[in-house]
């Protein structure tokens, strides 16, 4: 289906960002494709995308960036129009126990994670909000919900993300605009590398961790019409975990 304006996805060279994108890309939506350094990563997810008849754009920029948010909303909107779905994906963590994170580590998590999903969401509202129409989906963390040690500044992160999607849901609802959470347990990706599987599995009741692909269906509901009346919660997918 053809769609007016256009999707942006934040850290969408691999992982969950990348089986968003491409997600996003098969519900019809032109896709931007955010990687900080990354080029053939976000080369790769491109050309799948274009080989199955979808559209997207390679958008550089790190989202930690004060000036990064307007630059990448630009940058989709003159190619494919203005920003309709955007997603918060780009994520970083640096763990430790609080007394050894430096300020530098949390600087990093904390800006990455947080300040710059709200330096987009404040580029890309006023648009949607004048469409009527918009989705803002910001990928969480079950760690911002509960306890995870030597995680103090990603729980911050996320458990901030969380509340700013509450808020923000709350001030643009009647604008027909939504803004949600998806909250993913242990995903297989890069960022999940080095943590203990079998001693987390058999915490998960599902025991096995999720794929990106399971993340991106709830965003492909997130983002659909059909979630037109689904606003500031936050969808867990963690197998049971959290349950
Ligand atoms: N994997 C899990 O178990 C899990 C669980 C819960 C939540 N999450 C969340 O899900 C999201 C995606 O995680 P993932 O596991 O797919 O991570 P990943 O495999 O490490 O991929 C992270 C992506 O983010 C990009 N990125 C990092 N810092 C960036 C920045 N400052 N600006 C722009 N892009 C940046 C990377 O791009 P470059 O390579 O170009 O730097 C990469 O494309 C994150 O928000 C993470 O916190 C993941």
């Amino acid at each position: 289906m053809a769609r007016e304006g256009a999707a942006l996805v934040t850290g969408a060279t691999r992982g969950i960002g990348a089986a968003i994108a491409t997600t996003l890309a098969s519900e019809g939506w032109p896709v931007g494709v955010n990687f900080r350094s990354d080029a053939a990563g976000a080369e790769r997810v491109i050309a799948a995308i274009e080989q199955r008849g979808g559209q997207a754009l390679a958008v550089q920029g790190d989202v930690s960036d004060p000036d990064a948010a307007d630059r990448l909303c630009a940058q989709v909107e003159e190619r494919f129009g203005p920003v309709m779905v955007l997603v918060n994906n780009a994520g970083v963590r640096a763990d430790n126990l609080s007394p050894q994170i430096d300020d530098e580590d949390w600087r990093l998590v904390l800006d990455t994670n947080l300040s710059g999903p709200f330096r987009l969401i404040r580029r890309a509202l006023r648009p949607m909000m004048r469409a009527r129409f918009g989705r803002v989906i910001n990928i969480a963390s079950i760690v911002g919900q509960r306890a995870n040690p030597g995680q103090a500044n990603y729980a911050a992160s996320k458990a901030g993300l969380i509340g700013l999607t509450k808020t923000v849901a709350a001030e643009v609802a009647r604008r027909g605009v939504t803004v949600n959470a998806v909250a993913p347990g242990l995903v297989q990706t890069e960022l999940a590398a080095g943590v203990d599987e079998q001693r987390f599995f058999e915490a998960v009741p599902a025991r096995r961790a999720g794929t990106p692909e399971e993340v991106a269906a709830c965003v492909r509901f997130l983002a659909s019409e059909e979630a037109s009346y689904v606003t500031g919660s936050t969808l867990t997918v963690d197998g049971g975990l959290t349950a």
